[in-house]
């Protein structure tokens, strides 16, 4: 056989810049598709270059996990819902941090250098904690766990010792004393096992909707932590060195991006189980009004200029197709129609954007929050397809645990008209005096069946 195994170094430099590209593409909904396939492309690239590792064996078992994961990740990606996307996710990430574990484990279990050790040791810790968190958070999304946070008394300091008992058995196994209570190995599993322990405990007292922020964070985590087992082989494995800090840097940034965007910091995120407590002693003026869906199709078939702001019920509903249809409509009529897209409307990062690019609706309808706000003044009629928290203008109110999150102004355009299908409350869990406002009325209803009989109404006038 000949030895290839020179090239393995210049190809992972190679796939390195591919990621860098296809990272660079995703940030932007337009080039977002083809970001995914040139760093899908760079991951088939640095996994086929890594059979040419001299001495690689046990290929029949490689072969068969490529096969069962693979396979599992490609029906399942296939079936996966919109509204299921971030679990997957969650999921997805969580076996990136568990392999990293594992690299971890099987380099401990081998003679341990210092250096190596240490890193192995970190990089072990970090990817157990991803992989058990990350397990609790899809769980929590999938409704197989109460979305609820889960707290108790004392709990951060139970969290704490058993984070620091982890450090204490990875110092063990790193220096394995002879004044060790306990043999190499059962350090070693105690190490483990309270890493994983550890990750639960963190995911525990979060609440379902804020588990995008933590998840966006495990996936950092396990980034670092495929980064540092990069450098835990006899010679580093610079791919997984390089690709482990960008998915690092990138998850960092995001984690802080979305908890900016919800004006909450990442520690009280972690920390402040939001959703365990609601906002007490508001009295809210006025009364809800509802209206037929016949009325809402004259207000908009006649109305010369229409902003709809999508939310996380329009993406419950998957009612995106007959947005388009309405927005075919209204355009058809000469009606100028626009998006208002918060950046933390749904339940994931650019979730609206994606539902919206699916239907076909293009990019160029859609404006983020600082450049619509001031269009709402000017506008007739702002059509609110199931999002409540990204127009609560309790945001506006000090003490309210939304006080401060930039939203989008829909009360000050001449009429808003709501769709949802009760008194739902969004996640903060909070009322929404929106909803109570002389301008506002309410379309209740599934927002996929609404749309559709305002659609019919309109093609009839
Ligand atoms: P939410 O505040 O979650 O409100 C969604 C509303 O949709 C609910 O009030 C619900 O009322 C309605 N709804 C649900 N199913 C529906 C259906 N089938 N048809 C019509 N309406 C339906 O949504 P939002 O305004 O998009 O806000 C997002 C929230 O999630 C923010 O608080 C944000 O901070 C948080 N969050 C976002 C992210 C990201 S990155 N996007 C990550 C974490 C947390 P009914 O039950 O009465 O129908």
């Amino acid at each position: 056989m000949f030895d290839l195994s020179y090239l393995i170094d210049p190809v992972y430099i190679a796939t390195i810049i591919i990621f860098i590209i296809g990272l660079q593409r995703m940030s932007h909904p337009l080039t977002a598709r083809s970001g995914i396939i040139w760093a899908g492309a760079a991951m088939l690239l640095a996994t086929l270059v890594t059979f040419l590792t001299p001495a690689l064996s046990n290929f029949a078992l490689i072969a068969l996990g490529i096969v069962i994961g693979g396979g599992f990740g490609y029906i399942a990606a296939k079936r996966v819902a919109m509204t299921d996307m971030p679990q997957m996710v969650a999921i997805y990430n969580g076996m990136g941090g568990g392999a990293a574990a594992g690299v971890a484990a099987v380099h401990l279990l081998g003679p341990v250098h210092f250096v190596t050790g240490s890193l192995a040791i970190v990089g072990g810790l970090i990817g157990a904690v991803s992989f058990s968190g990350s397990l609790v958070a899809f769980l929590k999304l999938q409704g197989w766990m109460r979305p609820r946070p889960v707290t108790f008394t004392g709990q951060q300091i139970v969290n704490m010792a058993v984070l620091a008992l982890a450090v204490i058995s990875g110092i063990l196994v790193l220096f394995q004393p002879s004044w060790s209570p306990i043999p190499y190995t059962t350090a070693l599993w105690l190490f483990f096992l309270l890493s994983l322990a550890f990750g639960i405990l963190m995911a525990l007292p979060i609440g379902g909707a804020d588990m995008p922020v933590v998840i966006s964070m495990f996936n950092a985590f396990t980034g670092l932590a495929v980064g540092l087992d990069g450098f835990s082989f006899a010679t580093p494995n610079y791919a997984m060195v390089i690709a482990g800090i960008i998915v690092g840097a990138a998850g960092s940034l995001l984690t802080v991006l979305m908890a900016r965007a919800m004006n909450r910091s990442v520690r009280n995120i972690l920390f402040g189980a939001f959703g365990a407590t609601e906002e007490t002693g508001v009295q809210i003026q006025g009364s809800m009004k509802s209206v037929e869906p016949d009325d809402v199709a004259v207000m908009l078939a006649y109305a010369d200029k229409v902003i709809i702001v999508p939310g996380y019920g329009m993406a419950v509903a998957q009612a995106q197709q007959k947005v388009k249809e309405l927005m075919d409509q209204l355009e058809n009529r000469g009606v100028l129609v626009k998006f208002g897209i918060h950046p933390v409307a749904g339940r994931m990062p650019g979730h609206m954007n994606v539902l919206l690019a699916e239907a076909g609706i293009s990019y160029d309808h859609l404006f983020d929050r600082d450049e619509i706000n001031p269009e709402f003044q000017s506008t007739d009629v702002v059509l609110v397809i199931g999002a409540n928290d990204v127009v609560n203008p309790a945001a506006h109110r000090e003490g309210s645990p939304l006080f401060g999150m930039p939203i989008l102004d829909v009360e000050q355009a001449k009429n808003v008209i709501v769709l949802k299908r009760g008194q739902g409350r969004g996640f903060a869990g909070i009322e929404n005096d929106l909803f109570y406002r002389d301008n506002t009325r309410m379309l209740y209803g599934d927002a996929k069946v609404s749309l559709g009989t305002v659609v019919q109404a309109v093609k009839k006038l």
